[in-house]
């Protein structure tokens, strides 16, 4: 189907979004800087990584740069975009890559893939658009084109197999990474989810949806669970205009991230009782528990939490926990939920 990658190659080259990691036209692309944006593009939009794209480049301008840094100067840049272990493994790769591979990132889909980090996605798309490498590149955007063009029945997630087949079909051996990309564009423009302008589309005169007038009906995806809703109490404590704040575990849900001491995020119909939090509380001080509710959706569950205050009498030695002044909450990098949390008890 070479009308297919010619058509959108032709629109690519009229319509392309001028992003800050992209090489101009004919220019050879960054490997570092399409590495970065890829991490920070999985599970984020193109609006809010430009400034963190940016940011990160300007202190860390060299693969090597990002490795010589603290790993809790990354996570602290990186509050805010999510999804934590990217960050860290982030930090990984960079060290990878610079101690194992000298600064120079592997060309291969394969060798890429082997990285921390890069996933099936990650390595096909810097692979393609990095190295010119013709692999199949499969994103949300993508898949909803492919489903279209070729009316894929099969549902998300199983028929994603199907999917990438089509996409190898249909990418070219030149040009593979602006393919790519212009099929990333397209999807993020006129092949929207609701109501697609087909008229301006390179590819309709080659999309069967669009002959059967069913577009908006992919893909057909599997139907959502329901997310359950964890309750639990946040602890405030204060003192001396400074607050007590929890290094959280390197491994796990917010990996690394300082946060506030709570009670375990359960699955629970209620919160939980005072016979309860006072087990978790960090300190023995006088709590004054609050109604009002901090909510924030993870990617398995919705959290629901309150908040207990409490003056404590001097800034205790905790094993895990750090006092941090109020004032400057805003410049340590807390996770957005934790920033949710902090606003509760400002009011
Ligand atoms: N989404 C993920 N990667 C992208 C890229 N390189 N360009 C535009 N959108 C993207």
């Amino acid at each position: 189907m070479t009308s297919f990658s010619d058509n959108m190659l032709e629109w690519y080259d009229r319509n392309r979004r001028d992003l800050p990691w992209r090489a101009a036209p004919g220019i050879t692309p960054t490997p570092y800087h399409v590495w970065m944006s890829e991490i920070m593009l999985q599970q984020t939009t193109v609006a809010t990584v430009k400034a963190y794209f940016e940011k990160f480049l300007d202190r860390w301008p060299t693969v090597q740069d990002m490795a010589a840094a603290p790993q809790e100067e990354i996570l602290k840049e990186w509050a805010g975009l999510g999804y934590y272990a990217r960050a860290r493994n982030l930090h990984k790769c960079a060290t990878v890559v610079t101690k194992e591979f000298g600064g120079i990132f592997p060309k291969t889909e394969a060798a890429l893939r082997a990285l921390p980090g890069v996933g099936d996605y990650t390595a096909a798309a810097v692979a393609s658009i990095a190295f010119g490498e013709p692999a199949a590149v499969v994103d949300g955007n993508i898949e909803r084109i492919i489903t279209r063009v070729f009316r894929i029945q099969g549902q998300i997630p199983k028929a994603r197999k199907i999917i990438k087949e089509h996409v190898a079909e249909v990418t070219p051996a030149k040009r593979p990474g602006d393919f790519a990309q212009a099929m990333m564009d397209l999807g993020a423009s006129h092949c929207s989810p609701k109501k697609p302008s087909c008229l301006l589309c390179p590819i309709s005169s080659l999309c069967a949806a669009q002959k059967h007038g069913d577009m908006e009906t992919y893909p057909r995806k599997a139907p959502k669970k329901v997310k359950p809703t964890r309750r639990a109490y946040s602890f405030w404590l204060e003192h001396d205009g400074h607050v007590l704040l929890q290094r959280r575990p390197d491994s796990g849900l917010l990996g690394g991230m300082p946060g506030f001491y709570s009670t375990t995020w359960e699955e629970r119909s209620d919160f939980p009782r005072k016979e309860e939090w006072l087990q978790h509380r960090p300190s023995e001080d006088y709590w004054k528990p609050f109604e009002e509710i901090a909510k924030h959706t993870f990617t398995h569950f919705h959290l629901e939490t309150k908040l207990l205050k409490a003056k404590a009498h001097e800034k205790y030695n905790m094993e895990d926990g750090f006092w941090h002044p109020i004032d400057q909450l805003a410049d340590i990098g807390l996770p957005t939920v934790f920033k949710k949390i902090a606003d509760l008890a400002a009011t």
